[in-house]
């Protein structure tokens, strides 16, 4: 029997180092199959069913796709559209459709939420994102920095994050690099903000006596001789969506945008640059999103935190990390629907 057969996928300090990069040679045994046409559908008659609390493109997609590829069918839930967490409490919801379904995956706000609907489920769950974590991005960026690394192991990578470093990208990368032990740069004015969120607070308390895991607000140190600059969007899904708020995040974060100057930093020309997307780096498509005051004051006319420059030059491997979710959640699914080894 496989070892991942009908465990969950809830964040990735679930797994050993061992288990992660099995995950990641599934995965890529998968592209390959279906790249070559020779994938072979072992989900047959298989219900998958994708709960979404939050807006997704490339979650979604590639949880239907890896469904669709597989032969398994597919429900897709907004949670607006269902009782879920409102008329009825998500242990009751957790029961019904683990009856009904034989996998489901759950975007939403609180991981908490996803640990109750993990309780009680028959079934495998699986973490689309939350507030604290998103651990299908990571196997996918981590599956992409393998396909650019020749003369390394990952885990003899560094990987420089930078921005916003409070979120559930950050914190993924943080859990990915604890297991793997490639070294991670957090550069941002932030600190790592330690709340009433066991989550965030476990994840502090792992950091202590890390010594491949560094933050620093000096871009120079974080940012010298790495392999992978990593950026995210400065206001993530879980944040409240105030002008307010959008100011208060580009005055902090905009010295810390990833741009042509920041990769000259690097001193690495063949530096590769990632994204988990969405991203504001294209003027004409954010600039309805902020009035010309804001644009004006701040100069954002060529992009937010990725110029559009850096965002389309060859470094860029933006849209590899996008596909590669495909393969990875396809993996995931399968290794926890699957007996058999895959
Ligand atoms: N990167 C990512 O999770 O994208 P979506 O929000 O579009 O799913
Ligand atoms: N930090 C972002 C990631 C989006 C994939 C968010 O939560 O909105």
């Amino acid at each position: 029997m496989n070892q991942f057969y009908s465990k969950h996928f809830l964040k990735l300090t679930d797994f050993s180092k061992e288990e992660i990069l099995e995950l990641i040679k599934i995965a890529e045994k998968l592209k390959y199959d279906k790249k070559t046409f020779k994938e072979k559908k072992k989900l047959i008659n298989k219900n998958i069913i994708l709960i979404f609390e939050k807006n997704s493109t490339r979650t979604r997609c590639s949880f239907e796709i890896a469904c669709f590829d597989q032969g398994a069918n597919v429900t897709y839930l907004n949670i607006k559209d269902s009782h879920i967490g409102y008329k009825e409490s998500l242990k009751d919801s957790a029961r019904i459709l683990s009856n009904m379904y034989d996998g489901l995956q759950y975007r939403g706000k609180y991981q908490k939420n996803l640990e109750i609907i993990a309780k009680y489920s028959k079934i495998p769950v699986w973490n689309g994102l939350t507030n604290e974590f998103h651990p299908t991005q990571i196997l996918a960026d981590l599956l992409t920095i393998k396909e650019h690394i020749k003369n390394k192991n990952i885990d003899q990578i560094k990987l420089s994050y930078i921005g916003d470093i409070n979120n559930n990208i950050s914190f993924s990368l943080i859990e990915a690099s604890i297991i793997i032990g490639f070294e991670l740069y957090l550069i941002s004015p932030q600190k790592i903000k330690a709340s009433n969120n066991p989550y965030i607070n476990n994840l502090i308390k792992k950091l202590k006596n890390k010594n491949n895991i560094h933050i620093t607000d000096n871009i120079n140190v974080g940012i010298k001789n790495t392999d992978f600059i990593y950026t995210d969007i400065w206001l993530s899904m879980g944040e409240k969506t105030s002008l307010k708020l959008w100011e208060k995040k580009i005055n902090k974060f905009l010295n810390y945008q990833v741009n042509k100057s920041l990769l000259v930093k690097s001193k690495n020309p063949n530096i590769k640059i990632m994204h988990c997307l969405p991203s504001l780096h294209l003027y004409n498509h954010y600039k309805k999103l902020f009035n010309k005051k804001i644009i004006s004051k701040y100069k954002l006319f060529n992009g937010l935190e990725i110029t559009d420059e850096v965002f389309e030059s060859n470094n860029s491997i933006i849209f590899q990390q996008a596909e590669n979710k495909i393969h990875t959640i396809k993996a995931i699914i399968i290794a926890s629907l699957l007996k058999e080894k895959y």
